[in-house]
């Protein structure tokens, strides 16, 4: 992969890169087009699918998180990319006489709130292997889902202090007609968790709705226990956090206002779900 890419940068040619872990679906998509976009028809479309042991919990679902290569193969043919890099564990983790990883990327500071604390280990698994994928693939250009709103500002700030030469774009969040924010775990909903999982944007919308009528903000305490309210009603949810944030630095903000950034995470079920916007 990484000579492919040399030759390619040497001839000029520009490299878009969407690193992702497979179950691709419309949001996936909606990165290689940008890809695309940003590289131009002479450029190449990188797109990567590796699930990553290192960004899951001991008590996560990589185990059972979707995987079909045969199909998304044929999205990435679809969609026009370039080359599909699908590297496998010793790839990527290699354990030359059976010694163990033990270089790893952390950034400390904007991965210690929300997914980072209440995942313990996730971004580490995160930032490694996103620079180690940015090794191989010398990307000019990478794209992340503005979904992962917490993971973009991670990634962005590991290019930062690594002075890793790449430009990371962040795209819009792809969702559904109902405005339920498309992610590869969607897979495991029942139909009534499905109907349940609507939750999340209602929340978005209502925060919305309140910050808009109120001049001077909300207190995020007294937010946070309308919208825990309001999302308990549905009887298979429950929050994991809701947080209201600077979207430049991620520091809590104690007043919501316009322009405040909202992030919450739920159980659904045994599946886990993320969404964000700014109010
Ligand atoms: O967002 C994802 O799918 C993953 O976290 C990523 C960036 C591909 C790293 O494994």
């Amino acid at each position: 992969m990484q000579r492919a890419a040399l030759g390619w940068r040497r001839r000029g040619i520009k490299i878009g890169f969407v690193p992702t872990m497979g179950s691709l679906h419309a949001g996936h998509m909606s990165l290689v087009t940008e890809a695309r976009r940003r590289v131009g028809p002479r450029g190449k479309v990188f797109v990567s699918i590796y699930v990553n042991p290192t960004q899951f919990g001991p008590k996560e679902d990589f185990s059972k998180y979707p995987r079909d290569l045969a199909r998304d193969a044929k999205l990435c043919r679809a969609a026009g990319v370039d080359a599909l890099f699908v590297p496998t564990d010793a790839e990527m983790y290699p354990r030359p006489e059976g010694a163990a990883h033990s270089t790893y990327v952390v950034e400390e500071n904007l991965s210690a709130t929300m997914e980072g604390a209440a995942r313990p280990g996730h971004f580490r698994g995160v930032t490694t292997i996103v620079a180690k994928l940015f090794n191989l693939v010398l990307p000019d250009v990478a794209v992340f889902g503005a979904k992962d709103f917490q993971q973009a500002a991670v990634i962005r700030r590991m290019v930062r202090d690594l002075n890793i030469p790449v430009k990371i774009i962040v795209a819009p969040t792809k969702r559904e007609l109902d405005g339920l924010a498309m992610s590869s775990r969607n897979k495991y909903l029942s139909p009534d968790e499905r109907r349940q999982a609507l939750a999340l944007w209602q929340a978005i919308q209502a925060a919305r709705k309140r910050v808009r009528a109120a001049r001077r903000g909300i207190p995020a305490a007294t937010l946070k226990k309308q919208l825990r309210a309001f999302i308990h009603r549905q009887s298979a949810v429950r929050v994991d956090y809701i947080e209201f944030f600077n979207p430049e630095t991620l520091l809590a903000e104690k007043t919501v206002r316009r322009g405040t950034q909202m992030a919450l995470a739920v159980f659904i079920g045994k599946t886990r779900l993320i969404d964000n916007a700014r109010l």
